[in-house]
């Protein structure tokens, strides 16, 4: 069993890596999640030996026996982090160790193999060295997924004793079409995301597979994301699809609702508010419900609503489309506290602003 907290890696570069010219073309229009780098990081679990055999080679397709577990019970969860490239060309993460504790507690939740967080850590700053070339600098950014799924060969309905660890990247841009500085919403009243003891607050794919028939018909509603409501009551606004959500009030404070098993514990979220307290914003963390929302948005006491996560940043949300009408946040546009927020935390991320809170991560 290797309990070590670092693991030796065996890499093997690329034998044909991508030209220059070749990664300075993707990376200069990066579509979402469409390209990806040259390497991939991969770590085994079995119960017999714990983690084992780190690699760090050519990115290539796994070979998968029909039997594998995460085909037949979804045993599987991941992460979403960024690389930004400096003006100075330093390559670094925003707190990747808040992204490496999460992913301890989605295994935990998934009942599989415990990840320590510096190997978590190591393995994805060995993706990043390696592929450093793949970081773009300006608004783009390497994201990186983290990701483990159970590998056992068994049809049995239990936790997988084999854990395949893996790591891969893709140079992005922003990930609602480029320009657009508010999204549209539809708020689903049918469908929910996740119920108190279930796995909400897990990032596990199949809370994904499952809010994909809303997100479907949140883009037949014409919609960027679906906002989902709570589980019992169909009532309180939980979270989009892929991102957090943020109220701006009239008198400037900033609402969210709260972590409450339901939702994911957006690092982005944790970061905001973190932020809007030291600039003196004041912070809810409350639930707060659809009708509500509707109302405040009528009377303007709800000022601005903002979606915020790694791959969305700080995107604004201006319409909001639900089963009985639509209505829309202030202008319909960014609002000045959402542009606040958003150009203090992507300076930040950026090292364009100094870090007060040891957020960003150089990678060496
Ligand atoms: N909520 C969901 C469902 C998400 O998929 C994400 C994205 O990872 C978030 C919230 C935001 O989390 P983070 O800020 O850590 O990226
Ligand atoms: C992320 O922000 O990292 C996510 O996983 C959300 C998804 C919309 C890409």
């Amino acid at each position: 069993m290797n309990t070590d907290t670092q693991l030796q890696f065996v890499t093997t570069t690329h034998p044909t890596r991508t030209s220059p010219e070749q990664i300075a073309a993707s990376i200069a229009t990066p579509m979402f999640g469409r390209v990806f780098t040259d390497h991939m990081v991969t770590i085994r679990w079995t119960d017999a030996l714990g983690w084992h055999d780190a690699k760090v080679e050519a990115r290539r397709p796994f070979q998968i026996d029909p039997a594998c577990a995460v085909l037949h019970y979804a045993q599987e969860i991941f992460e979403g982090m960024k690389a930004y490239r400096g003006e100075d060309g330093a390559i670094s993460l925003f707190r990747p160790l808040e992204n490496a504790r999460r992913f301890r507690a989605s295994a935990a939740r998934m009942s599989m193999a415990d990840l320590p967080e510096a190997v978590f850590l190591q393995a994805v700053e060995a993706l990043v060295a390696i592929d450093r070339d793949w970081v773009p600098g300006g608004n783009g950014s390497l994201y990186l997924r983290p990701f483990m799924f159970a590998s056992e060969n068994f049809l049995g309905v239990r936790a997988s004793s084999e854990y395949v660890f893996c790591v891969i990247a893709c140079p992005v841009g922003p990930y609602f079409k480029a320009g657009k500085t508010a999204v549209n919403v539809w708020v689903s009243d049918q469908y929910t995301r996740a119920a108190p003891g279930g796995t909400g607050a897990a990032k596990c794919g199949g809370n994904y597979a499952a809010s994909l028939i809303a997100q479907t018909e949140a883009s037949e509603k014409g919609c960027d994301q679906v906002v989902f409501l709570d589980a019992a009551e169909h009532r309180w606004i939980e979270e989009l699809g892929g991102m957090n959500v943020f109220f701006v009030m009239d008198d400037g404070s900033l609402l969210t609702p709260p972590l409450s098993g339901t939702i994911l514990p957006g690092i982005t979220r944790a970061s905001i508010i973190e932020l809007a307290k030291r600039e003196g914003i004041a912070v809810r963390e409350t639930p707060y419900a659809f009708d509500t929302w509707r109302t405040d948005a009528a009377s303007g006491r709800v000022k601005e609503v903002f979606a915020c996560g790694t791959a969305a940043v700080v995107t604004a949300i201006g319409q909001v489309r639900h089963a009985d009408g639509e209505f829309t946040i202030g202008h319909g546009d960014e609002g000045e506290v959402t542009r606040h927020i958003r150009t203090l935390l992507t300076g930040i991320q950026r090292g364009k602003i100094a870090d007060p809170f040891g957020w960003v991560h150089r990678v060496k």
